[in-house]
């Protein structure tokens, strides 16, 4: 990077402010300003400061899309970080693909997708549906009811988690979808349900404003979640700090990632993170993700010496970290990272209890190839220990 050119090196940012997932993209958001304001006082890009293009992409996928277009069609840059629901991520892909930019995405999705465009840096179905399959099915019982809303995420999630609950003797016993903008009384309707069908488990892929209505209408019915808890993939400390930890106490959620992780590295960075944003705020595992991968990209952009989005996706696959999870890597063929697949049990302090840890990182495998539960199938086999 020439030192003449002093001029910030411009970042977009596509996060909701409004609409139904507006709480958990504002914590992915919070993650994003955080690490900026780390790197910039760390002395930015060999002295560029890295500013954030804000905005409010509202929930909507087409305001993903427009926006996306306005920030590389305005010239402001082609180096994005963003999306929450698969359905935005979807609709910036061919904008992304055509214009040679690149998005960072931080969310855990349904896998079976591989731009090249794109470094996700949240967690693909090995890495959340099978180690969470492989826990309920053994501790929990085979009788699966599906809940979740209606967009592509939770059907993709739902497909591979029917595979793994049939092939492994499992039974489903219904698979329903509601609007993600579904009042409460359509939520104690599936809860009727679920109480008439008497699962084991619950297996919920609802997400945003949702998540409340779900967990709620379950506590109402007086359902126990020693008998038969709610998993997912998706809901975070950040929802259920905002629902009221009571409604969420003794349900369970796989991620790579909880507040509760104890490495040096997260806290550290929490404690560094409430001193800035306060003692009320919440970190979550897309908060980490949205977190580690702007280091991660500003590493990327020192390393190349610019911006420029061609040289960041070559440089960032093999690129490694210490995250607050422990050492994460970007793969060098799916683009995808390295995650150390946990499982938590939310307490009543609205944080989680590990209840289980996979012994090391885990590669990403988004296009499902193994549908093995056994976790020494899924653990690559590094000689490096994911780092604590
Ligand atoms: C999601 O839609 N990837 C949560």
């Amino acid at each position: 990077m020439t030192q003449s050119n002093r001029d910030p090196i411009k970042v977009g940012v596509l996060f909701s402010a409004s609409g139904v997932t507006a709480p958990i993209e504002s914590s992915q958001q919070r993650a994003t300003i955080f690490a900026t304001e780390e790197i910039n006082a760390a002395g930015g890009i060999d002295g560029r400061e890295l500013q954030l293009i804000l905005c409010d992409t509202e929930s909507r996928p087409a305001r993903y899309a427009e926006l996306m277009n306005e920030m590389i069609a305005g010239a402001q840059t082609r180096v994005i970080v963003g999306c929450y629901m698969s359905s935005t991520r979807k609709a910036v892909l061919p904008i992304l693909e055509r214009h040679n930019a690149l998005l960072l995405y931080p969310t855990l999705y349904e896998g079976f997708e591989c731009s090249r465009n794109v470094i996700y840096t949240g967690a693909a179905p090995n890495q959340n549906s099978l180690p969470l399959a492989g826990y309920m099915l053994k501790h929990h019982g085979k009788r699966v009811f599906m809940v979740g809303s209606d967009y592509i995420y939770p059907y993709e999630a739902n497909r591979v988690m029917s595979d793994l609950i049939f092939e492994n003797g499992g039974e489903k016993l219904e698979e329903i979808y509601l609007p993600l903008n579904a009042d409460y009384p359509s939520y104690q309707e599936v809860v009727k349900k679920i109480v008439a069908a008497e699962p084991d488990f619950i297996y919920s892929t609802v997400v945003g404003m949702g998540m409340a209505h779900l967990y709620r209408a379950y506590a109402e019915a007086g359902l126990d979640p020693c008998k038969c808890p709610i998993a997912t993939l998706s809901t975070t400390e950040t929802e259920f700090t905002a629902m009221g930890a009571d409604l969420g106490e003794g349900h369970i959620t796989s991620a790579p990632y909880f507040q509760s992780v104890d490495t040096a590295v997260n806290r550290d960075v929490i404690t560094r993170f409430k001193r800035r944003f306060g003692d009320e705020v919440v970190t979550d595992m897309c908060w980490e993700a949205a977190y580690f991968q702007m280091h991660l990209l500003a590493d990327a952009m020192r390393r190349t010496g610019n911006a420029d989005p061609d040289a960041l996706l070559h440089t960032l696959p093999g690129m490694e970290l210490d995250a607050p999870q422990g050492r994460v890597r970007i793969d060098e063929q799916n683009h995808h990272t390295y995650l150390r697949p946990r499982i938590g049990r939310l307490n009543r302090h609205g944080q989680f209890d590990i209840i289980h840890e996979a012994p090391n990182w885990v590669r990403a495998d988004p296009f499902v190839i193994s549908y093995s539960l056994d976790e020494a199938d899924t653990t690559q086999a590094k000689t490096e220990e994911a780092s604590e």
